[in-house]
């Protein structure tokens, strides 16, 4: 199993580490960032958080060598409070999250995160969960089906395709990915299935944020993370699509100006307290040389909040 980790620089540097700090790592999949904070660390300890059990026996034995300091956690993000309750932990001095799905999800075609390899539908990050993207093209109405193509998938023919899987479905389940695509391409004019983007990344992409109730994990977090820094603590989210990325620059936006007075007033009296800061104007991207290296950096975004 191999995984680069994206931005991974840039992440040790902004996370600006304290030797004897408490770090949590929400998203650990094969344990790259964790391994490079953990590095840095003289006392302190590393929280590593993922729902995926393949992907925390594999951090396990890459991260031994730093024994205690490293305590790994199967869960979701978005019980970030409860899990560091259960650890006895109330502040930590940075957290980072790297969002989406690893690269050996994505390669493990049994997973079905692929539209590239026929496989089972499957898609849970956390394969004890109970509904997978089957249950998903199988029991939703149309209608259901339609919005998630449309919300999470931002896919023009959000309509047609959940037409085209009810259809399908009627005359028996649809249980592999290569169904799926299949019924997509179907849809589709000649020009659009012309286009650069696969045609079924969108609709892939809508099903995995519905399977793992992606966005609802990272509004849940990003409520928790900030009462859970150190003043001067560091949040640093790192997200693949616009629908991730507007999520946590609106989070960041609402604690640092949140202010909601009327412009003329002389003074604040809508009682908004200012939580975080940018620590960057832009979120910072791959340069590059990482570009090069590694195509799945392609859409990444790093924000840096700072708890004030
Ligand atoms: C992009 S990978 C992380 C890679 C990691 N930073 C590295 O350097 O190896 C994302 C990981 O986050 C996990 N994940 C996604 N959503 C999660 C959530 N809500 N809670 C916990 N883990 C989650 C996935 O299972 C996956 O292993
Ligand atoms: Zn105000």
């Amino acid at each position: 199993m191999r995984h680069e980790s994206v931005l991974l620089q840039e992440c040790v540097r902004y996370l600006d580490i304290d030797p004897s700090g408490i770090y949590v790592d929400g998203t650990l999949g094969m344990g790259g960032h964790a391994e490079a904070v953990l590095e840095k660390l003289g006392g302190g300890m590393l929280v590593g958080i993922d729902r995926d059990d393949r992907a925390l026996a594999f951090s396990r034995e890459r991260l031994a060598r730093f024994g205690g300091k490293a305590r790994l956690v199967k869960g979701s993000f978005g019980d970030l409070g409860q899990i560091l309750d259960s650890l006895g932990i109330q502040k930590v001095n940075g957290m980072l999250f790297d969002l989406g799905v690893s690269s050996p999800q994505l390669d493990d075609k049994e997973r079905g995160f692929s539209y590239m390899q026929d496989a089972p539908l499957d898609m849970r990050m956390d394969e004890s969960a109970p509904l997978s993207a089957r249950d998903v093209l199988n029991t939703y109405s149309e209608a259901e089906l339609r919005s998630i193509f449309w919300r999470y998938g931002e896919e023009r023919y959000a309509g047609r395709i959940a037409a085209a899987v009810v259809a399908a479905r009627e005359r028996g389940p649809v249980e592999t990915t290569g169904q799926f695509v299949d019924i997509i391409r179907s849809t589709m004019p000649a020009a659009a299935l012309r286009e650069k983007q696969h045609p079924a990344k969108r609709c892939f992409q809508a099903v995995r944020i519905e399977v793992n109730d992606e966005l609802g994990q990272l509004e849940r977090m990003l409520d928790q993370a900030p009462d859970r820094l150190v003043r001067g603590g560091r949040l640093l989210v790192i997200s693949f699509h616009s629908l991730e990325d507007r999520l946590v620059k609106e989070a960041i936006r609402k604690r640092e100006n949140g202010c909601t007075c009327p412009p003329d007033f002389p003074v604040c009296t809508c009682g908004f307290v200012k939580t975080l800061r940018s620590v960057t104007r832009k979120p910072v991207v791959p340069d590059g040389e990482e570009l090069a290296g590694n195509p799945r950096a392609r859409s990444a975004r790093l924000r840096i909040a700072e708890k004030v």
